[in-house]
């Protein structure tokens, strides 16, 4: 049995995570400072050491203590917005944080990594779906972040003989269980549920997107089938995977107006909204290609657009 340090493994995505390397039979050791992670969310068997990824010597004495044999490094800072308004602290936190992961594998002799990327990295594409081999031209300093952390670690591999994925994520919906849902109300489906809940109607920003109902076209992902991504991404680096950015996506777009809907199914009830002004630096369309990640990880989403609105709805309580 191996053992993988998962960092940020208390967040919402790195919860998932656990669970999905436990399943594909794995050992998990936790890395999380508890800033935006909760403690509940790692099961009792999985040991949770509070710090931070820029403590250096904490993660390589974590590495060393329970053998670890791979890493899957979340722990980041990932609100649009607020890296525009505190790029420093962005690249601060984003950056400083893998360089402090990447030193202290090259230290203590680890040599698989699955990092996590984001679509952002893409920023507006001229086509979609997007492929790997798109032009990366990110639209905001988070963005810039996790294109410089993939350039770090595609650097640092070359000299250090690691095997990694860096798996782009798309848009990351829903919940596996109710207890594990997206507390933070940053993105489209939680901040719908919230004005559900409040009884106000929820901002559709723009309608006239050249798009076929005119609003933004996204490809949204469902955590549980993401955190199965990042097993098989384990197991691909495991077996000496070439270095690959991979999409983690459906393949499949859907508009704001389609997730209202989806969200309106799931809550058994028709969800008001009104169209506001376009939202600035929102690409059109974003959609992966996702065939790289079948081809890759044997790996393919098998949730869909209703399974994450309806799982996020259980997991905020309507
Ligand atoms: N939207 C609305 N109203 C809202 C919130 C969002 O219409 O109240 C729209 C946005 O304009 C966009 C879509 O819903 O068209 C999704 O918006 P999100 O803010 O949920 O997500 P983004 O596509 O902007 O970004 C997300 C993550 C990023 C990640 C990116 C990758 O937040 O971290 O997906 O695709 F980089």
């Amino acid at each position: 049995m191996t053992t993988w340090l998962l960092t940020g493994g208390a967040g919402y995505i790195g919860s998932h995570v656990i669970r999905a390397l436990q399943e594909s039979g794995r050992d998990v050791v936790v890395v999380d400072d508890l800033s935006t992670g909760v403690a509940e969310r790692v099961p009792e068997d999985v040991p949770l050491i509070v710090g931070s990824v820029s403590d250096r010597d904490l993660l390589e004495r974590t590495m060393r203590e329970y053998d670890v044999s791979g890493v899957v490094h979340l722990a980041a800072k990932k609100a649009v917005g607020e890296s525009v308004e505190k790029p420093l602290w962005y690249y601060r936190e984003n950056v400083d944080g893998l360089l402090s992961v990447l030193e202290a594998m090259s230290a203590s002799g680890v040599k698989n990594l699955v990092y996590s990327s984001s679509a952002a990295v893409y920023g507006q594409p001229d086509s979609c779906p997007v492929v790997e081999t798109e032009a990366t031209v990110p639209l905001s300093p988070y963005g810039e972040t996790k294109l410089v952390g993939e350039w770090a670690v595609a650097d640092a591999a070359a000299v250090a003989d690691l095997s990694w994925a860096s798996l782009r994520y798309f848009n990351v919906a829903g919940a596996a269980d109710p207890q594990l849902g997206d507390t933070s109300v940053n993105n489209l489906i939680p901040i719908v549920l919230r004005s559900y809940r409040n009884g106000e109607a929820a901002k559709v920003f723009g309608d006239d997107y050249p798009t076929p109902d005119g609003t933004c076209l996204r490809d949204y992902i469902h955590v549980a089938d993401l955190a199965e991504a990042h097993a098989a991404a384990a197991a691909f680096t495991e077996a000496g995977g070439a270095a690959e950015a991979i999409n983690i996506g459906t393949g499949k777009g859907s508009s704001v107006l389609e997730v209202i809907d989806s969200v309106s199914r799931a809550v058994g009830a028709e969800v008001p909204y009104e169209t506001v002004d376009r939202r600035a630096g929102d690409p059109a369309e974003l959609i992966a290609a996702a065939d790289k990640a079948e081809r890759v990880l044997g790996w393919t989403a098998q949730r869909d657009l209703d399974d994450m609105t309806s799982s996020a709805a259980r997991a905020a309580g309507l």
